[in-house]
């Protein structure tokens, strides 16, 4: 893993937990089937791409995210996006990447720094690039990230039951369906039952000894 010194910025260099993290950017990559992918810390000049990535998708991401307006899919909206996660310490978002290009997004989210020491993955590979193992290598570099950079504890993910993909992936990665939640989110315009899976920094570090 290659952590790629960044420029200070403000406030998120000087928070707390491990400073070399929060200040610097992270890139990464591991080969999966065969192709390079990457994860590196998102930046203001992502956002004409990701929105262009996002908008070819629009049909999909709104009926996940009905919340997502016209405004979200633009270069405004996304850098937006990315603005107010650069502004706070409880979020890390980062671009995947597949040979070099943007082909997806992963985010560790409410991130905590008191007796749990956990944050919340999730992940969104666009459609063309699906089924090649990106979203298996990208979670698995930001398992490595979340232990071994920033020193949590737990990363947490909650799963549509019907997502298969997305539960292979987070198994691939070690992750354990530990619950379900019932009426957990509302999809599609029906309250949807997820699986909740976690992998503590012990079990990854367990399966890493091998
Ligand atoms: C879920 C998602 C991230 C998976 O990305 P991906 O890059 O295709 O995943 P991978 O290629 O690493 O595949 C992971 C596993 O899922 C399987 N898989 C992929 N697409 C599948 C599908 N449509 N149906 C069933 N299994 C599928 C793969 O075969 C692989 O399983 P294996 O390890 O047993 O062979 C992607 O489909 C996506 O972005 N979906 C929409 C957003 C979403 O669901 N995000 C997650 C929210 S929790």
């Amino acid at each position: 893993m290659t952590r790629v010194p960044r420029r200070p910025s403000g406030e998120r260099a000087r928070a707390g937990g491990n400073r070399e993290c929060y200040g610097g950017t992270m890139a990464a990559s591991a080969v999966r089937s065969g192709i390079d992918v990457g994860l590196r810390a998102w930046e203001l000049d992502d956002a004409e791409e990701l929105a262009a990535m996002y908008a070819a998708a629009a049909a999909e991401l709104s009926t996940d995210a009905p919340w997502r307006t016209p405004e979200w899919f633009t270069a405004g909206g996304q850098r937006e996006r990315i603005r107010a996660c650069l502004d706070v310490d409880s979020v890390e978002g980062f671009v995947i990447t597949a040979a070099g290009a943007i082909v997806g997004t992963l985010s560790l989210d409410e991130i905590r720094r008191d007796i749990l020491q956990s944050a919340d993955l999730g992940y969104w590979v666009a459609p063309d690039a699906r089924r090649r193992g990106v979203a298996t290598g990208a979670i698995g570099l930001a398992v490595g990230h979340a232990f071994g950079c920033l020193g949590l504890h737990r990363i947490h993910a909650t799963v549509d039951i019907d997502n298969r993909a997305s539960s292979r992936a987070l198994e691939n990665n070690g992750f354990q369906r530990v619950g379900i939640l019932r009426g957990f989110a509302m999809v599609g315009g029906r309250w949807r039952d997820h699986h909740l899976y976690q992998l503590t920094a012990e079990d990854w570090l367990d399966s890493r000894r091998g």
